[in-house]
């Protein structure tokens, strides 16, 4: 699942200098996040990070929560490293593998005040659908490690992909649809922009935003 891609060399200096920092290597043994912080504090997952600049960007505004980012493409996580270092941000932990493994074994049940899901890949020929992450399995995992009454966040620019992110959810009886916003990049919802929702609006699409609260 590991993405290498192109390192540049001051990505590749930063997973080998900074991981030691930010870095959880992936391991099936569930975490300790009051351990990990060093405090408890809320804490919000972002899955599929991408080059992390609306993870840092977050993580720099809320510094009484704590970020935990999740992403397989090692450019990308290279590129996260450099831009937390450079905003002192401390507040913020990378786990580079599989996101639903690491659901799976390291995060506790009932642990994540928030969960997002900015862009997920769209994976927009037919019959690769069943490859796209928002699926039934996923959305029960998520509800298990998030609080009672925590919230998932989810962003596509692929109308597609809006289409089946509604229809899945609205079978799920663990979430229930708190808002809505279908846009052109002016109204998202309680987020920054995003790298691949700049490059989504470059291509002329429109953009959907979601909060989903659990239930159950
Ligand atoms: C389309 S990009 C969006 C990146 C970023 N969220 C943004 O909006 O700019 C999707 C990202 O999800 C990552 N990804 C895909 N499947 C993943 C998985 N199973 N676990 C962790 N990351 C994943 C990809 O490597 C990619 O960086």
């Amino acid at each position: 699942m590991r993405r290498s891609g192109r390192l540049t060399p001051s990505q590749r200096r930063a997973l080998d200098e900074l991981w030691p920092t930010y870095g959880i290597d992936f391991k099936p043994q569930i975490l300790n996040f009051d351990s990990v912080f060093s405090r408890a504090a809320p804490r919000i997952l972002e899955i599929g990070f991408g080059n992390g600049d609306t993870l840092v960007q977050q993580a720099g505004e809320d510094p009484s929560r704590d970020f935990l980012g999740i992403e397989v493409h090692d450019p990308g996580i290279g590129h996260c490293l450099i831009a937390a270092q450079k905003a002192a941000i401390t507040n913020l932990r990378l786990i580079a593998h599989d996101a639903i493994e690491v659901l799976e074994s390291q995060i506790p049940s009932a642990s994540i005040h928030r969960i997002n899901v900015y862009f997920p890949d769209p994976w927009p020929k037919k019959r690769h659908h069943k490859r796209r992450i928002i699926q039934p399995p996923f959305l029960d995992l998520c509800a298990d490690r998030l609080e009672p009454r925590g919230s998932l966040r989810i962003a596509t620019d692929w109308a597609d992909y809006a289409g089946h992110i509604i229809e899945v959810l609205a079978q799920s009886d663990r979430f229930t649809c708190i808002e809505q916003r279908e846009h052109d990049g002016d109204k998202p919802l309680d987020r920054p922009m995003t790298k691949f929702e700049r490059r989504g609006l470059h291509h002329g699409h429109r953009i959907w935003d979601w909060r989903f609260d659990r239930i159950r």
